[in-house]
């Protein structure tokens, strides 16, 4: 099972990931976890531009991203097609319905969606858990963190990025398990309501 939370950031992605699995390999499953931007060069090159060390124009993030991706699918030992075929369920926190959320305000949707069939079309997420939450929210959990904000994080850009994914899971999502949780809500809240997704699917798989 492939399983893809997707949320903004601050949604609570790495909490509820961390208590999914626990909850899966409490069932006996074996979990591999696993994250975009990647651990692999092109995922660290992704992330000084993030952190605001290196400037790129939109258009070559964008392309980065799809390329980090494509890192993430193929690469032969971490690789996401490698992981499935060792029999592990993944959980991946983002994958190429962040790229349409986050690049299409500076750049052309379609071109991003052309950048990202490839992923689709090779491995399309079996569920994809989206953690809603209102960009106010993100932004207050952002600043408890203390860290320095990242390229993204302006209420304005999270505004415009929240109308993205819902505009990429009616644009991009044709024949998937998109799903979307209520953020808000505590922790357990929103782990138990992810689990029943899961559950579900499991049940019928
Ligand atoms: P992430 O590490 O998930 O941050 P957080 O834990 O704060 O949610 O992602 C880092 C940033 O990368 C986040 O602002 C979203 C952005 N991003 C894109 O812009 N496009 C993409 O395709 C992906 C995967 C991430």
């Amino acid at each position: 099972m492939f399983i893809v939370i997707e949320g903004l950031d601050g949604s609570g992605k790495s909490t509820q990931i961390d208590m999914l699995r626990d909850r899966l390999q409490g069932r006996g499953e074996a979990c591999y976890l696993t994250a975009e931007p990647t651990e692999l060069p092109t995922g660290r090159f992704l992330r000084s531009i993030l952190q605001q060390e290196v400037r790129a124009d939109p258009r070559t993030v964008a392309a980065l991203f799809a390329a980090d991706r494509i890192e993430h699918l193929f690469h032969p030992e971490e690789g996401l097609l490698q992981k499935l075929a060792e029999g592990y369920h993944v959980i991946a926190s983002r994958y190429y319905f962040s790229s349409l959320a986050y690049q299409s305000d500076d750049t052309d949707p379609g071109w991003i969606a052309s950048l990202n069939l490839l992923a689709k079309r090779t491995l399309p997420a079996d569920l994809t858990i989206f953690l809603d939450l209102a960009p106010s929210v993100s932004l207050e959990r952002i600043a408890a963190r203390g860290a320095a904000r990242e390229l993204f994080e302006t209420q304005e850009k999270l505004s415009h990025v929240r109308e993205n994914f819902y505009l990429a899971f009616e644009h991009f999502g044709e024949g998937e398990n998109i799903h979307i949780i209520d953020a808000a809500a505590d922790p357990v809240t929103v782990s138990d309501a992810i689990w029943e997704v899961v559950e579900d699917f499991l049940a019928g798989a």
